[in-house]
């Protein structure tokens, strides 16, 4: 059975969508251990709702950023996981934790990366005047947001969005695709070459939205 560890800071939404769909046996693989950089994550329960193993672990308890980060490496290492997914994890890693985990970690970023990198990547779309924009799941490197690119679903910006109602929208693509995602990496079917994510026997198409979702 293949083995996730979740890192989450907050709502935990990503990570719900992604129990779901283990859950309803699209997604073959168990989740050993969700860890949060934030005592009152929302996530935390929703994970030990289903049972599932959580940690908590207190940054202020860390000298320094690579401290914390081989710490938690520590633990995430004892689950052998397959993947590492960060669902929502508002730290950034360390480099001594992305070599630690190197090719094995993914992330969600609510933009087309590499436009609109960092925090309040919605906010920033509105505030460009982007027509478009959506959501990546990319394999985490040394450079913030900014991996190869597994998935990617364009979002139209309507003019009456706020950031809100512009993140809700986003947010639905992002629950279809962090799931997706994971399936093609558990099942062994994505490799890397460079910037260049190639998925067996995916069926890609054209925008609006991308037809590689009606696999999931
Ligand atoms: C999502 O918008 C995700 O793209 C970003 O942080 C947010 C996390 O939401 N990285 P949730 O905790 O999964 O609900």
């Amino acid at each position: 059975m293949k083995n996730l560890v979740v890192l989450i800071s907050g709502r935990g939404s990503n990570l719900k969508a992604i129990i779901d769909a283990i859950e309803c046996g699209k997604i073959k693989a168990k989740i050993s251990l969700v860890l949060s950089n934030k005592k009152d994550a929302k996530g935390l329960e929703i994970a030990q709702s289903y049972g599932i193993k959580t940690k908590f672990v207190d940054p202020s308890f860390f000298a320094s950023r690579k401290g914390y980060d081989i710490y938690i490496a520590e633990l995430i290492k004892k689950e052998n996981p397959d993947l590492i997914v960060l669902a929502g994890y508002m730290r950034i890693l360390s480099d001594e934790f992305i070599d630690a985990f190197d090719g094995k970690i993914v992330n969600i970023h609510p933009s087309l990366v590499p436009s609109f990198q960092g925090k309040n990547a919605q906010k920033q779309a509105i505030e460009f005047g982007s027509l478009i924009t959506g959501c990546s799941v990319h394999f985490v490197t040394k450079e913030l947001d900014n991996g190869p690119v597994i998935i990617q679903a364009a979002v139209p910006v309507l003019p009456e969005d706020t950031e809100e109602t512009l993140s809700n929208r986003i947010l639905q693509y992002e629950h279809r695709i962090y799931p997706q995602a994971i399936k093609w990496i558990l099942e062994d079917r994505v490799n890397v070459k460079g910037r260049k994510v190639i998925v067996k026997d995916a069926k890609y198409g054209t925008i609006p939205i991308n037809p590689a979702l009606e696999d999931f």
